[in-house]
């Protein structure tokens, strides 16, 4: 494809060496751009962008997000920040930090550069929600004391942030609201629960249902995803977000061990925990929005995303 050199841009990717980041990146650099990635290796790994060292147009800065970063970009995707309970409930004042000073330092630089800047939220900012499936103009229903209040209430503080910036200082903002994604270079122990099913099958181990296995959720395939990334960062100026960005189509954590024992071809069981604190019972989202805006709604189904996350899982050798 011949390369168009007036509309290459210079990309700021943050948690660039984590799973979506690291995907991102290497659409950005497929698309002819520069991408610069800043991440503190805190859950990401240099695994996920090895096959980049030597790309004449990457460059990886170890930094933490919490700090200011003096440098020269034309857009930045705010990515930084851990995404599973196990890590953000490790260190949950950092977590805390990692979303409200990320963001400030973030949006200042935007600021001063003057450019667009694309948050990456989450549904958790809906919590356990009373609404079903949540559109973007449900407030949600969040804890703000528990453990898992460090990732939800951050990520509202970032949201608040962002679209201050965006009313005060006329800041060109892109909110996403991201629903559970799935894929290669997803961390082996995060205990998220598709790459555990996939590990625990793998290994033979019986696979670890909580509460009965009924409650639902929706899982994107990463792809799919990076597609709404990509899409939101170009839509115009006053299309704002936050807008959801997920797979509509639930399926229960049983049916899902039952795709990942088929798919893994795995003589696993199944066996049941209780329920952990504040653990949303059903989670989906409504995607009108992201239709409307982007033209977008996922392509790939459950089925066939499991192919390569469960290909990549056998490599890594878990
Ligand atoms: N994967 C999902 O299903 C999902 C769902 C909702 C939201 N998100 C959001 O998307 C973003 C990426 O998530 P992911 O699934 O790729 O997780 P990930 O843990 O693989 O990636 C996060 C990256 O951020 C880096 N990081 C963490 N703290 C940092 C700091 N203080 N400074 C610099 N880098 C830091 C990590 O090292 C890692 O590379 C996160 O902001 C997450 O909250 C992800």
């Amino acid at each position: 494809m011949p390369r168009v050199y007036d509309s290459r841009k210079r990309i700021l990717v943050t948690g660039g060496a984590g799973f979506l980041g690291s995907h991102l990146i290497d659409r950005l650099l497929g698309q002819g751009h520069e991408v610069l990635c800043a991440d503190n290796l805190f859950t990401g790994t240099k695994r996920n962008i090895e096959h980049l060292h030597s790309h004449p147009r990457f460059e990886f800065i170890r930094h933490d997000v919490t700090f200011p970063l003096y440098v020269e970009v034309d857009e930045i995707y705010n990515l930084a920040c851990p995404a599973s309970p196990i890590h953000y409930q490790h260190d949950p004042v950092q977590t805390t930090k990692t979303s409200v000073h990320g963001a400030i330092n973030m949006l200042g630089l935007a600021k001063r550069l003057k450019c667009r800047i694309l948050q990456a939220s989450t549904s958790e900012v809906y919590g356990d929600p009373s609404v079903h499936p949540q559109p973007e103009s449900y407030w949600g229903n969040v804890n703000p004391i528990g453990t898992r209040s460090c990732y939800d209430e951050g990520k509202r503080c970032a949201e608040t942030l962002f679209f201050d910036y965006h009313r005060q200082h006329g800041l060109e903002i892109k909110v996403a609201r991201i629903f559970n994604t799935y894929g290669p270079r997803m961390h082996p122990s995060d205990g998220r629960v598709v790459s555990n099913f996939v590990i625990q099958a793998l290994k033979g181990e019986p696979i670890t249902l909580y509460g009965d296995g009924s409650q639902t959720r929706s899982f994107c395939y990463v792809d799919d995803l990076i597609e709404g990334f990509i899409r939101l960062m170009a839509t115009p100026a006053e299309i704002t977000g936050p807008i959801n960005l997920g797979n509509p189509v639930e399926f229960t954590m049983r049916e899902l061990a039952e795709l990942v024992i088929a798919e893994t071809k795995s003589k696993s069981t199944m066996t049941t925990r209780p329920l952990p604190q504040d653990d949303p019972k059903q989670r989906k989202p409504d995607i009108a929005l992201a239709k409307k805006h982007l033209g977008w709604e996922p392509k790939i189904g459950l089925r066939d995303g499991l192919k390569s996350t469960v290909a990549y899982f056998r490599d890594l050798d878990v």
